[in-house]
């Protein structure tokens, strides 16, 4: 499948933007080993975290669907029962490495497995740590799934401090350490997003968290039991991201985007928009245990930037958007610390330099980031390649929401796996665009 975007002027409306997948992921497995039913609204109905679901319901967890209400009747956390077959997580990451450290605690073995995109992902990252707990993980000897794991009869817990800056590896330790004979402790050096300890909390998990300057210490002590709670998942910021650009760049337009999760651990881009020049406004901020609010976001002229490395992991999925901003953005902006972005759904930062190539912008590339720079003229009726991933293709279409002539996003299937209805809400907000 492939968009067809064609240029339009001016974005406008109130917009819902589909629920956090962050979120949506662990809200299921936390409530899936809790005692009692637990309640999760705002759910995102997206690829990924329906196969998260799916595999909670192929070891026994009875899940409802209850006009999008995800209603769940947790079976205690040595409840799980072996699946049948091999545990299939789609384009998912997050699914693999958090389930992972989830299963490596129960007492069946269990095999998980995913699409071409997942199959050459990095799993060692996880395994590594996972076997210094004592446990039984394997993968391929290219590092990559599927990913088998064998019942394990003893977790310890030990200190570990994160090599790379990876919310996936630390959500990964913190599920097995559920399950570890002692507490266990992660040293965090580059805070990355938070939901887990957030929700191990909420959950009734023994978990403390101190911050000494950048340094987080989190210790996550073995748990008898997690208590069934009810969970109201805010829109997602990183598909709100695709939004936010698209009122930024395209004129005349203005657009609230209404009870986005504002967590200071994922919205680093508002605050490097905003220092772009960008016109956004936060209002209605609630502070419950996730903040959200509601986005303003008028059409603004943009300069460029350069990104300060740190923030790095507090916008990692938001760089294709920035890359975007950049483009349209008078002066350079330089990017660097950002060498992750080569180990997500695709290689993005080859992938978004194909993207800029299209478009008609100068960068020049290098291994950790990239430096664009700002056009006023681009290129019409273009092809792009997204090469199946969800953000490159979105990002893309916005892009292309700028330019002259009928412009192509090819493989665009793999936006079902974080934002469902984006051609819906592009259609609502003004955009020009359809699928073939
Ligand atoms: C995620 C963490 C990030 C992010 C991914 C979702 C999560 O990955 O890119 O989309 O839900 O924990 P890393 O932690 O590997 O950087």
């Amino acid at each position: 499948m492939n968009f067809r975007v064609k240029k339009k002027d001016s974005l406008n409306g109130k917009f819902i933007i589909p629920g956090d997948k962050s979120i949506s992921h662990r809200s299921i497995m936390c409530a899936s080993i809790a005692d009692g039913e637990s309640k999760i609204t705002g759910f995102l109905h997206g690829d990924d975290c329906l196969y998260t679901a799916k595999a909670f319901t192929e070891m026994g967890v009875k899940i409802d669907n209850q006009e999008g209400r995800m209603v769940i009747k947790g079976v205690g956390m040595n409840g799980l029962q072996a699946p049948k077959k091999d545990l299939y997580l789609g384009n998912s990451g997050t699914s693999m490495r958090l389930m992972a450290g989830l299963l490596v605690g129960q007492n069946f073995s269990s095999k998980l497995t995913g699409d071409k995109s997942l199959s050459q992902r990095p799993m060692l990252r996880i395994i590594e740590p996972l076997r210094n707990m004592g446990a039984e993980i394997f993968c391929e000897e290219s590092g990559t799934p599927p990913v088998s794991i064998n019942h394990s009869k003893n977790l310890n817990g030990f200190k570990y401090t994160l090599p790379i800056a990876s919310a996936q590896v630390k959500s990964s330790l913190m599920f097995a350490a559920l399950y570890g004979n002692h507490e266990m402790e992660i040293v965090e050096n580059d805070q990355t997003r938070d939901h887990t300890e957030k929700m191990f909390k909420k959950f009734g998990v023994n978990i403390s968290v101190e911050k000494i300057n950048n340094t987080k210490n989190i210790k996550v002590e073995n748990s008898k039991s997690l208590l069934a709670s009810d969970i109201n998942i805010p829109g997602d910021f990183s598909s709100a991201a695709f939004f936010i650009l698209a009122a930024l760049i395209n004129p005349n337009s203005e657009i609230l985007l209404e009870n986005i999760g504002l967590n200071p651990t994922r919205t680093a881009l508002l605050d490097v928009l905003i220092k772009m020049g960008a016109d956004i406004q936060i209002k209605n901020i609630l502070n419950e245990y996730e903040p959200s609010g509601d986005i303003l976001i008028k059409t603004s002229n943009l300069i460029g930037i350069d990104l300060d490395e740190k923030l790095v992991p507090n916008l990692i999925d938001e760089l294709p958007v920035l890359f975007i901003a950049a483009a349209f953005a008078s002066g350079e902006t330089r990017i660097r610390g950002a060498q992750e972005l080569r180990a997500k759904e695709s290689d993005r930062l080859e992938a978004m330099s194909h993207s800029l190539k299209a478009l008609g912008v100068n960068f020049k590339l290098y291994s950790d980031g990239i430096d664009i720079e700002g056009q006023t003229k681009f290129n019409k009726s273009i092809k792009i390649d997204s090469f199946g991933d969800h953000r490159i293709a979105m990002a893309s279409a916005i892009a292309c929401s700028r330019l002259d002539g009928e412009n192509e996003i090819l493989n665009i299937e793999n936006v079902s796996t974080s934002f469902p209805n984006f051609i819906d809400l592009c259609k609502s907000s003004g955009i020009n665009i359809d699928i073939n």
